[in-house]
């Protein structure tokens, strides 16, 4: 189950780990852009809990915790940097300079290698594994020159190879096109299928990576009607974009789609947590999960889950069929 970054080199397993939770409290323009209290030296054991057991990719951002996620991956990879790939985003300016200016961009070749030298800082490397543009959308122009940077940067030798997190397929689309990208970073878990990303990556070889595998949280089955998350927590703001919870509150639509396939999910002695990875391995052999923690505890399940593999074609269309999705070809 190898992932392998285009002409980059780069091969990592199946599974990464999402480091915006270990990033800590920290609100924007006073709404919750973090998951709350987190103690720094239990991210750094569950971060080398995890190069222990086998699980070496590590996807964070510039604007995680302004700064702080990088810094906290840098403390936990140190004496370890060729065990790990290491994969950071940039593009907003919420960096620990800008902090109160929320959703403001720039791409500028300028302002991406300012970027870049203080993101190496913070992670205490002199090289990125993976560069990924955290903006969603661009324009052509924005696009031409950001990849031009980007080429660059690889020349130089400060990263060896990079994405783009955007949800939109064209973009996407074009982007593989126009450039030398090696992934494309998008959501995708159970109760939220993107099959025509997922294809795009498989057709122009690039690594589909994907953020929010576990619903933020909600396909651990700890969730019921009844919780409530915390104010500080980025579950519990008011952002248009959190898909899962609404007023702090879990989504009864997407529980009780949970329960629907909880079965399912659950075979072969899985953990619910673990079912929510078997179903994006199933889904191709191009996904790479990178599921967010805070715990040494959650890491282990995590990453218990690679062992026990992907769902089967058949349990991915019965999911398909109780869930009234079309069904689709498993690759
Ligand atoms: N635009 C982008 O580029 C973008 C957007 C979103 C995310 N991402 C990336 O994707 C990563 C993951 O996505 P996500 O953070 O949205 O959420 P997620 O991976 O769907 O859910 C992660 C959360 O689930 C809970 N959890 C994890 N393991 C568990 C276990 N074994 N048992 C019970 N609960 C468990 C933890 O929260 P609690 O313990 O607090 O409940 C954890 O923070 C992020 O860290 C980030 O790297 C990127």
């Amino acid at each position: 189950m190898k992932r392998n970054f285009g002409k980059s080199g780069i091969k990592t397993g199946p599974l990464g780990l999402g480091c915006w939770a270990i990033g800590g409290l920290f609100t924007l323009d006073g709404i919750p852009d973090g998951w709350g209290n987190v103690d720094d030296q239990e991210s750094i054991l569950a971060i080398q809990t995890a190069i222990e057991m086998g699980v070496t990719f590590f996807d964070t951002a510039d604007a995680y915790g302004v700064g702080h996620s990088e810094e906290v991956l840098g403390r936990a990879i140190q004496g370890k940097r060729d065990q790990v790939v290491v994969a950071t985003k940039f593009g907003y300016t919420n960096n620990e300079a800008t902090k109160e200016v929320f959703g403001k961009y720039d791409v500028s070749p300028e302002y991406v290698r300012y970027a870049c030298e203080r993101s190496l800082q913070r992670l205490g490397t002199d090289y990125i594994d993976l560069y990924q543009i955290h903006v969603g959308k661009l324009n052509d122009d924005e696009i031409s020159s950001v990849i031009v940077t980007l080429d660059d940067l690889v020349q130089e030798g400060k990263i060896r190879s990079y994405g783009w997190s955007t949800w939109d397929m064209s973009l996407a689309e074009q982007f593989a096109v126009q450039s030398s990208g090696a992934a494309i970073q998008h959501s995708l878990n159970v109760l939220h299928d993107d099959p025509h990303m997922v294809e795009i990556c498989e057709q122009r070889e690039m690594v589909s990576i994907n953020n929010s595998p576990l619903a933020m949280g909600l396909l651990s089955g700890k969730f019921n009607a009844n919780s409530i998350l915390s104010e500080d927590d980025v579950r519990g703001s008011s952002h248009e974009w959190v898909r899962y919870f609404k007023n702090g509150k879990p989504i009864p639509e997407f529980l009780e789609q949970l329960e629907a396939v909880k079965e399912i999910l659950t075979s072969s002695d899985r953990t619910t947590v673990q079912g929510a990875l078997a179903w994006i391995w199933g889904r191709s052999a191009v996904t790479l999960p990178v599921p967010g923690f805070k715990t040494r505890k959650q890491v282990a399940e995590l990453a218990g889950a690679v062992e026990k593999g992907a769902l089967t074609a058949s349990q991915m269309q019965e999911i398909d069929r109780i869930l009234e999705r079309s069904q689709i070809t498993v690759m």
